[in-house]
């Protein structure tokens, strides 16, 4: 496979391990990954844009051709800007798939040069995790060890601490 740029964009409120293992395995497929973390005032969020592309960082510290940074905006057009030719996708389960086809095709009309959209299947072992329910697990009291990296998990203990 030639060597790609890759964007693997999301809202990150925080990185859970099921994102984390679609970059590690996005990051041996792709020549650079570029881990977009979208910035949409609309959604409630726990952390910062800033607290969640430092959570990334640290978290994938061990992936040199992993970088992080974020936009506003059609995904297509910070796609178009900065030379992307890979948009990585995780897939958790069927429910992700009408949503996923329907963005990739939209995306697809409005990228000016050869885009792929790239579906990685979620490993079966996180395959039920989302951010906000790990939020919720862990503000209820529950554990969500093995479900967030460490560095995350520290912050998340961090942030409703000082709440
Ligand atoms: N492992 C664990 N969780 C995952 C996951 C995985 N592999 N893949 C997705 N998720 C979860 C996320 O944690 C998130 O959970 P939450 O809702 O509980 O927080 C949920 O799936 C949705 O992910 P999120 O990152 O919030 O957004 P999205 O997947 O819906 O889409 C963009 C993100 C950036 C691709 C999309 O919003 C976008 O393109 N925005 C730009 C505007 C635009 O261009 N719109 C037109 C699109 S055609």
């Amino acid at each position: 496979m030639k060597a790609s740029k890759a964007l693997y964009a999301g809202s990150f409120d925080p990185l859970t391990n099921g994102h984390l293992d679609i970059i590690r395995r996005a990051s041996r497929m792709c020549g650079e990954v570029v881990v977009g973390v979208i910035i949409n005032m609309s959604k409630k969020s726990m952390f910062s844009f800033e607290e969640r592309m430092e959570m990334i960082r640290k978290a994938t510290e061990d992936l040199p051709n992993v970088k992080v940074d974020m936009f506003s905006g059609l995904l297509a057009d910070y796609v178009n800007q900065n030379g992307f030719d890979v948009v990585i996708r995780g897939l958790r389960a069927t429910m992700d798939f009408e949503y996923e086809i329907q963005m990739a095709q939209m995306n697809a009309r409005l990228y000016k040069d050869d885009v792929e959209t790239v579906f990685l299947m979620t490993d079966p072992q996180f395959s039920f995790i989302s951010s906000s329910m790990a939020k919720e697990v862990h503000q209820l009291g529950g554990s969500i060890q093995g479900l967030v990296p460490d560095n995350v998990l520290e912050a998340m203990d961090k942030k409703v601490k000082s709440l």
